[in-house]
């Protein structure tokens, strides 16, 4: 074998080992790319020992070529398994990052409001009893919102209620009673309405605040009685607050209605005991009975209002706070829960 030849050959090994000596030297994808330029680039180690291969005598030269192809190879490879390497600790690094046994953190889904819900749940019943849903201003006249309803300018009734005006003549309405002006107005009888909605009034402390919601209710045909409302609110208190509810009637005044009453349902805290664990029921006060609407018979008067004619027609109306369901419903007793918007409170009707 010629000395350059041998020569060659040994550059050749020298080389492998060199490129072997250099494991674990990269420790990113980038450093290993820059050893395989080092080594297997256009200019790199290797190049520079081939241009000694052509100078060989042309019998030394495939024995030369045979080994530097092995070598080229011999290299190729072991970078190839360094960047496996590489590749396994990068990902292995990424996975110690986080534990994935860890439980995931629950999504947040909105929810709807309680009052909405028990909006919702007062409409389904009452519209499930044949009553139309209907809705209008809550900037209301002093037409529709007083003076239709048997409540003229100087009525003491207007005091009842800390009207919140917009302008001499205009006010937002103080309850969804005027839904009942509206509605006759728009439609012969008979006629069966709901009106939910937002109502105003100048008051705010623990249990008032300046806009809550009503729902109202009208009924006005031929031959309605005094027993097809209690009929019908019975009905309808069961089906909200459950079928055992009793429900009584106590006298009461609202221009509109004549007579008028008061509706009270068996406490739905204490069944109507009045105490509850030895001690006094805290929601109905030891009485058993907790107030829930008010309503009555419609009053002639309100009939001529709107041009019903009262030797043909009678009706009753009704209106109920939806605020004051939704505590008793959930048992809450602070009626701002409803306004603070506080997640903590709003997410349990989810
Ligand atoms: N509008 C009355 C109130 O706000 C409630 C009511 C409605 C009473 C219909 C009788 C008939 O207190």
């Amino acid at each position: 074998m010629s000395n350059e030849l041998k020569s060659f050959l040994e550059g050749l090994d020298g080389l492998a080992q060199d490129c072997e000596s250099r494991k674990g030297q990269a420790c990113s994808l980038k450093e290993l790319e820059e050893l395989r330029i080092e080594f297997l680039g256009r200019k790199g180690k290797l190049a520079s020992l081939m241009g000694r291969l052509g100078k060989l005598d042309n019998a030394d030269k495939p024995a030369g070529g045979k080994k530097a192809n092995e070598v080229k190879q011999a290299i190729t490879a072991l970078i190839d398994s360094w960047e496996g390497d590489l590749n396994a600790a990068e990902s292995g690094k990424a996975l110690s990052l986080f534990d994935p046994t860890m439980p995931g953190r629950k999504p947040w889904a909105g929810s709807l409001h309680p009052v909405t819900l028990v909006m919702e749940e007062i409409c389904s019943a009452l519209v499930g009893l044949g009553f139309d849903h209907v809705s209008g201003p809550e900037v209301e006249n002093d037409w529709h919102n007083f003076e239709a309803l048997n409540i003229p300018p100087e009525h003491p009734a207007r005091d009842m209620q800390d009207t919140l005006y917009v302008s001499d003549n205009i006010v937002l309405r103080t309850h969804t009673s005027g839904m009942q002006i509206r509605s006759m107005l728009k439609q012969e009888p008979p006629l069966a309405v709901i009106a939910p909605g937002k109502v105003y009034r100048r008051d705010s402390d623990l249990t008032h605040t300046p806009m809550f919601h009503q729902i109202e209710g009208l009924l006005v045909d031929r031959n309605v009685s005094m027993g097809d409302l209690r009929g019908t609110l019975t009905a309808f208190v069961r089906k909200i607050f459950g079928a055992g509810t009793d429900v009584r009637f106590r006298p009461s005044f609202f221009p509109f209605t004549e007579p008028s009453a008061e509706v009270d349902i068996s406490c739905v805290m204490c069944g109507g005991k009045g105490e509850a664990g030895g001690s006094t029921c805290r929601v109905c006060k030891g009485t058993g009975w907790v107030e829930i609407l008010g309503c009555g018979m419609v009053d002639p008067n309100v009939f001529k209002a709107v041009g019903y004619d009262p030797e043909q027609y009678t009706g009753f109306a009704f209106g109920l706070g939806i605020e004051r369901v939704a505590m008793l419903k959930y048992g809450i007793g602070d009626l701002r829960m409803f306004f603070e918007n506080d997640v903590r409170f709003l997410e349990q009707f989810a």
